[in-house]
């Protein structure tokens, strides 16, 4: 589970995030919706470490990631995987080479764990047969594949997804969707997908946090989500329609 208590963050003096409460969930996926400018990069990228708040505290399971030793950090970096805005694969390695480079990095498996592991990761998310190709010879969506089974790979407690679909079409969202999804079930992992899809919303929101201008105005799930009385929000839903 990570837990936030009233994060603030500024830039110079202008403040982006107002006091952010929120909790989510160990082996479900948790979203964080909101307009364009809303403030859902800002907040993820406070929740994984890549910037401090002014204020609050970001609990990992007790474990307050602004407040680790220089170790202790190491150590919960590596139950992290992270999916950025963007594929952000290596263009120089190949597809196996891509998902073997965390394990590189950060375990202590020898080259033919590292590919047994990899290999294992591919056929997880269908890819078996792209494992000697190049990042330039994918479409899209398989770029996206790659770097999910590149986030598994070191069988992560804890998952990032920042627009995962974006520059999809539709179809290849909706799949992409349901392999965060049933990732985040099968392994119990903490997942949080920032999105402005309202497919996404519908389809995997299980616990749903609502961003406006830097405030979280709602929480709930795709079940009660057409039912809020937050005015912010029904605007942000009609707009889909
Ligand atoms: N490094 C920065 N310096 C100054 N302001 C920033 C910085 N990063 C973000 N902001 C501001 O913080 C606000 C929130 O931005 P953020 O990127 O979190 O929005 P978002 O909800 O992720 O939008 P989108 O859906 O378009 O990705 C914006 O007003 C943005 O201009
Ligand atoms: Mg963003």
């Amino acid at each position: 589970m990570i837990t936030l208590t009233n994060i603030h963050k500024y830039f110079d003096d202008q403040e982006v995030l107002h006091g952010i409460d929120a909790t989510f969930e160990e082996g479900k996926t948790n979203l964080v919706i909101g307009r364009s400018g809303s403030g859902k990069t800002v907040l993820l990228r406070c929740i994984v470490g890549l910037l401090t708040p002014e204020h609050g505290q970001v609990l990992y399971d007790g474990r307050d990631i602004h407040r680790l030793s220089k170790r202790e950090g190491s150590l919960l970096r590596q139950e992290m995987g992270m999916l950025f805005q963007g594929a952000a694969l290596f263009d120089s390695m190949n597809v196996l080479q891509n998902v073997m480079f965390p394990l590189e990095m950060f375990s202590n498996m020898t080259l033919r764990e590292q590919q047994h592991r990899a290999r294992f990761c591919l056929e997880r998310v269908g890819l078996t047969d792209a494992e000697s190709k190049m990042p330039s010879e994918l479409s899209g969506g398989m770029q996206k594949r790659v770097a999910i089974a590149r986030a598994i790979a070191l069988e992560p407690r804890y998952l990032f997804c920042d627009e995962p679909n974006s520059g999809l079409d539709p179809i290849s969202s909706r799949i992409i969707d349901r392999l965060i999804s049933d990732i985040t079930h099968e392994y119990g992992i903490t997942t949080i997908v920032n999105t402005h899809d309202m497919g996404s919303v519908r389809g995997i929101g299980e616990q749903i946090v609502f961003i406006h201008e830097g405030r979280a105005e709602w929480t709930g799930n795709s079940a009660t989500l057409y039912d809020a009385a937050s005015p912010h929000l029904r605007e942000f839903l009609e707009s889909d329609r």
